[in-house]
């Protein structure tokens, strides 16, 4: 019977799933997604079907426990790996790592080395909605919910029918278990270790026993694979599914609801991860609603998760108008609660202080509260980037964030990576200490169930790069492109034609994410963003009745005067909000970073600004240098598809057409960007393009008139943006 089992455990673990070639589905992944039952069974497999070379060693290592869970270490002694880790998870990890060191060209003959997480928690956030719609998701639907927005009634232009949105007639069902399980392989192989399935604007249902059996079983496929399970819930819950007249923290009977729902979670999920709470935030309920604060909040729904080992991850994206600049408002709602967290309660915070924007300063948050446990949040679907029409590498982002914080802020998030980066050469007691904190890192994904799972092949590397920078938040971003580019499109091969192909892709990534801010919101300019959706320029929207910190017009402030918002000590004082000597430089415009002078003044148009661009210093008005900078985004829109052109022959046709038509787009976009944003900024500076700078293309009042009728959860077409622009 033993022997029956073993052979029936070892075919199934070579019976793997079916995966087509050429629609970006294998991901950066080469082989496919053992059907294996334990987290070792996958690590072995993993190596016998992708490792070149002599069988490596897998050995459990118990003295490695005082790494960060997930550390592992390989040695290679004339070619033949050892991997050592505490636990099965690392092994993985170890398994993956080799694989990749392999498939990218790194020295696998004779090598030592230690590899540990610069977080404990690594998660994705998905915003899926239960109906299968994903609220910013340019991917197609939910992978984790069913699909019944396809049964959504929608109007002329497209949109849903808002009755079926709010009202969806969604039934608990998970889609695929073989797309679960490839997802679930897909970030183990990147390290990532955790996800939330559901929306931040969350769906009490969700805690329903109907809603929570399927969440076991998302739970059951993901935990081979080391991924933890969280749930996004709505503070409202014991009122809307629980039947109680109040939601309020501080209520005993509130109180008991909540542990008993924890209970019964963790009966179903004993390795449950915790919650994450969007509270008091664009219409979300939250403890605010009762008289009382985030913290009371919070802690209520940590005394519950405590005796589980649950975590709460509170966001602080929270602006309600009670101060004139939006860009504080985080702060001053959670800096005075410092220190009243219990210690399972980290708090999520946007990098930066707005929302998410190409650029943006880091939020004063960070290092602002040295008694409060702090994780980022990142956004890799681009909401703000083209959504998955544009081309956009995101880790430039992100690592200029990280080098930003680790520099001028004091923050817990710099002193847990030092610790961490410590450790190759600290002690055992050291490091236990420093092994029970939590640190964690977060990003909104761009997945859903489009055959390339991000909309496009390029979108991919964003998830790739937030698992890798998650893991290890000291690697460049040049690296990365290139480990994702090597495996992803050119698998394999390391021949001249492929090595000239990879630089030029790697020249496109590198230049794609300042190219976008150059195209949308150049200097520290921010939100300029079509209403809604967030598709395209709308400068001048003006929507009756609306908040004025929803308006672009809030955040350019242009005026016959100049452009940018004063958030310098004789205007909102956001300055103010940072380290003293940091906001020394932000408040004086001679000094403050010139990537970010419009996010902290107002600027005269004709006043004189010395930057720099490349080795050239540039000395010229704030409005020729406007113009340069969307000329620039535009003419960087084109060197990118000069870039993917030289690619052709030399990536899979199918990728290779997907991109080029999207680069398109990209190009015409950004002369809609252009002509839309500086035409309207003409109508106050009066003043001419510079020579040097294209005329535009468009008429101010037809760009004016665009209005893509597409919903929160869906990219526009081609046909659709052709049609209006
Ligand atoms: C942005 C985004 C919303 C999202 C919110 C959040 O405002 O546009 O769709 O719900 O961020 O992060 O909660």
């Amino acid at each position: 019977m033993k022997k029956h089992f073993a052979i029936l455990a070892s075919l199934s673990l070579f019976l793997f799933s079916v995966v087509s070639a050429h629609d970006g589905s294998q991901l950066w992944l080469q082989g496919l997604a053992p059907s294996a039952i334990s987290t070792l069974e996958i690590a072995n497999a993993e190596l016998n079907q992708s490792w070149k070379g002599a069988a490596p060693v897998l050995k459990l290592n118990k003295s490695m426990k005082a790494l960060p869970d997930g550390s592992f270490s390989i040695t290679i002694q004339a070619g033949t790996p050892t991997i050592q880790s505490a636990s099965e998870v690392g092994l993985l990890y170890g398994a993956y790592h080799l694989i990749r060191m392999q498939q990218t060209g790194a020295n696998v003959r004779d090598t030592a080395l230690i590899e540990q997480p610069s977080y404990n928690i690594r998660i994705l956030n998905h915003w899926d909605n239960l109906n299968g719609t994903i609220e910013r998701g340019y991917a197609g639907r939910s992978i984790f919910w069913r699909n019944s927005a396809d049964q959504m009634r929608r109007n002329a232009d497209g949109e849903v029918n808002e009755e079926d949105l709010l009202h969806p007639k969604d039934a608990p069902e998970i889609p695929s278990f073989d797309r679960l399980r490839d997802y679930a392989r897909a970030n183990a192989s990147i390290g990532i270790n955790a996800y939330v399935p559901d929306n931040v604007n969350a769906s009490p249902k969700v805690l329903t026993a109907e809603y929570l059996q399927e969440v076991k079983k998302m739970a059951d496929i993901m935990r081979p694979y080391g991924m933890k399970t969280y749930l996004a819930i709505n503070f409202a819950s014991p009122m809307v599914i629980g039947g109680l007249s109040t939601a309020d923290p501080l209520d005993k009977n509130v109180q008991k609801w909540w542990t008993a729902k924890v209970k019964e979670i963790y009966k179903l999920i004993p390795d449950f991860g915790g919650f994450l709470v969007k509270a008091n935030s664009e219409g979300q309920p939250g403890p605010n609603d009762f008289g009382r604060t985030h913290a009371e909040g919070a802690n209520m729904l940590a005394k519950a998760l405590k005796p589980f080992k649950g975590i709460v991850m509170w966001r602080a994206f929270v602006y309600s108008p009670s101060d004139p600049d939006r860009a504080k408002q985080a702060y001053l709602e959670f800096q005075p609660l410092d220190g009243q967290f219990l210690d399972n309660v980290i708090i999520q915070i946007k990098n930066g202080p707005i929302d998410f924007q190409p650029r943006e300063a880091y939020s004063a948050l960070f290092g602002a509260m040295p008694q409060t446990r702090q994780m980022a949040e990142w956004q890799i679907t681009q909401e703000y980037l083209g959504h998955s029409n544009h081309i956009a590498y995101l880790a430039p982002m992100w690592t200029e964030f990280l080098q930003q914080v680790k520099d001028i802020a004091r923050c817990p998030i710099n002193n847990q990576l030092l610790a961490m980066s410590n450790q190759q050469s600290a002690q055992g007691s050291k490091l236990k200490a420093q092994n029970s904190k939590l640190t964690a890192i977060s990003a909104v994904s761009n997945v859903g169930n489009s055959p390339s799972w991000c909309g496009n092949v390029m979108a991919q590397s964003n998830w790739y790069a937030f698992g890798r920078l998650a893991w290890n938040d000291e690697l460049p971003a040049c690296q990365i492109a290139d480990e994702w580019a090597r495996l992803t499109l050119f698998p394999g091969r390391n021949d001249a034609a492929a090595t000239k192909a990879l630089a030029s892709v790697r020249s496109l990534m590198l230049r794609s994410r300042e190219a976008i801010v150059d195209c949308v919101v150049p200097r520290g300019l921010h939100h300029q963003f079509a209403w809604g959706h967030h598709d395209g320029p709308e400068p001048d929207c003006d929507i009756l009745g609306a908040r004025p910190d929803w308006m672009p017009s809030y955040y350019a402030r242009a005026d016959r005067e100049g452009l940018g918002f004063d958030r310098s000590s004789t205007g909102s004082n956001a300055t103010g909000q940072y380290p003293a000597d940091y906001a020394k430089v932000l408040d004086d415009p001679e000094t403050c970073p010139y990537d970010l002078l419009l996010w902290f003044h107002h600027v005269p148009w004709g006043k004189t600004i010395q930057h720099r661009c490349g080795s050239k210093v540039i000395r010229e008005s704030l409005w020729d240098a406007l113009c340069h900078h969307y000329q620039q985004g535009l003419d960087e829109a084109r060197a990118m598809q000069r870039d993917w052109e030289r690619c052709q022959g030399l990536i899979d046709a199918d990728t290779f057409a997907d991109i080029q038509r999207r680069l398109r787009i990209q190009t015409r976009d950004a002369q809609w960007w252009k002509d839309g944003c500086l035409l309207y900024f003409q109508t106050f500076s009066t003043l001419p393009f510079p020579d040097d700078v294209e005329p535009a293309v468009h008429d101010l009042d037809k760009l004016r008139a665009i209005k893509l009728g597409i919903t929160n959860y869906e990219c526009p077409s081609q046909e659709l943006l052709d049609s209006v622009r």
